[in-house]
């Protein structure tokens, strides 16, 4: 349904992006009804990008974002900016600081009105929604936890009745007990709401435990993408076994060392070839001149020795 076709995100003024590398560049995945995929890579691949452009914040510079088959143009009205909601890492500040969380939740639910006589069952019922009791309706976010407003955030992404939440590294400055509360919501979302969920993060064991299907970026594209059992069962791109490995709850090392320890190179990646090449032990002539494609039908890798091992190679 929420359907991403080689979406490119270039910052910068139109001189400035002429020459620059793309933040996000041809990316393309799609969300189904009720099923929740996980996004990782590490900071500045572009994750945060991506959400901005299908929220419509930042612009699309090329490809398609559509949703149902309908595409999402770049002025959109308010039905389908409430069709996609978001969900931040940090509740503290995405939350208005003046706001009580009724107000909050019921302007959401429906912007224009004020938390009314009217609104105050559907307020409660948003808040039965995210396990919270109700006197937090009273409440200003300052007086609630890191978990509670993260909850109230989820909320008020509920209150629009939306067809696709994004939830972008939500559970990142929780402690353990609060983080799986919200992971609990995010999976009602997507099995009893029957939303579908974008789930961004760079902890790669939460992705394992939670979403159906898994994306992997590098420095704006997508390196690696399958069902989450075979990504974990089989990863066949370099950098995603070097993710893997780095998991200390993943008892089981993939392929041995992928990663060169001269990561430092990675900041003058070739722009020709392949862009872990600076990265990567498994690098031949090829990876230098040939930038490989995103292959395969439903995991697919990019990659031009996939699931060659580091041992076959020797
Ligand atoms: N508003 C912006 N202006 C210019 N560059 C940006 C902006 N936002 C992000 N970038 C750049 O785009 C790249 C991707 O960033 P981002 O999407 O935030 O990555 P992630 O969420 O994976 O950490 C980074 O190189 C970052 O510096
Ligand atoms: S294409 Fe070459 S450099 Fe790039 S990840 Fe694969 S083996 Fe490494
Ligand atoms: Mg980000």
């Amino acid at each position: 349904m929420l359907e991403v076709d080689s979406l490119s995100v270039t910052y910068g003024s139109r001189r400035e992006r002429r020459a620059a590398v793309p933040a996000v560049d041809d990316v393309t995945f799609r969300v189904d009804r009720g099923q929740i995929v996980g996004l990782v890579g590490e900071s500045g691949c572009g994750k945060t990008s991506i959400a901005r452009a299908i929220v419509g914040a930042v612009p699309v510079g090329s490809g398609v974002i559509s949703l149902d088959g309908h595409r999402l143009g770049p002025r959109r009205s308010s039905a389908e900016r409430r069709r996609i909601q978001m969900v931040f890492q940090d509740p503290g500040t995405s939350l208005d600081p003046r706001l009580t969380v009724a107000r909050t939740l019921a302007w959401a639910a429906s912007p224009g009105l004020r938390a009314g006589d009217i609104a105050d069952e559907t307020v409660a019922d948003l808040l039965r929604q995210v396990g919270l009791p109700p006197e937090v309706a009273g409440e200003r976010p300052a007086k609630l936890s890191g978990g509670q407003r993260q909850r109230v955030a989820v909320a008020r992404a509920l209150a629009a009745e939306p067809d696709v939440v994004i939830a972008d590294e939500v559970v990142s400055s929780l402690d353990v007990s609060a983080a799986g509360a919200v992971l609990d919501l995010l999976r009602m979302i997507s099995t009893e709401l029957g939303a579908g969920v974008l789930f961004i993060s760079h902890d790669l064991s939460v992705v394992r435990n939670l979403c159906h299907r898994t994306i992997v970026m590098y420095r704006g594209q997508v390196v690696e993408q399958a069902p989450t059992a075979d990504l974990f069962e089989k990863p066949g791109h370099p950098y995603t076994r070097a993710l893997i490995d780095s998991v200390p709850s993943v008892e089981r090392r993939t392929t041995g060392p992928v990663l060169r320890d001269d990561d430092a190179r990675a900041d003058d990646a070739a722009a020709t070839g392949c862009r872990f090449r600076p990265r990567c032990a498994l690098a031949t002539h090829e990876c230098a001149t040939d930038q490989p494609a995103l292959v395969g039908p439903a995991h697919q890798v990019r990659c031009h020795h996939a699931w060659t091992t580091a041992l076959e190679e020797a």
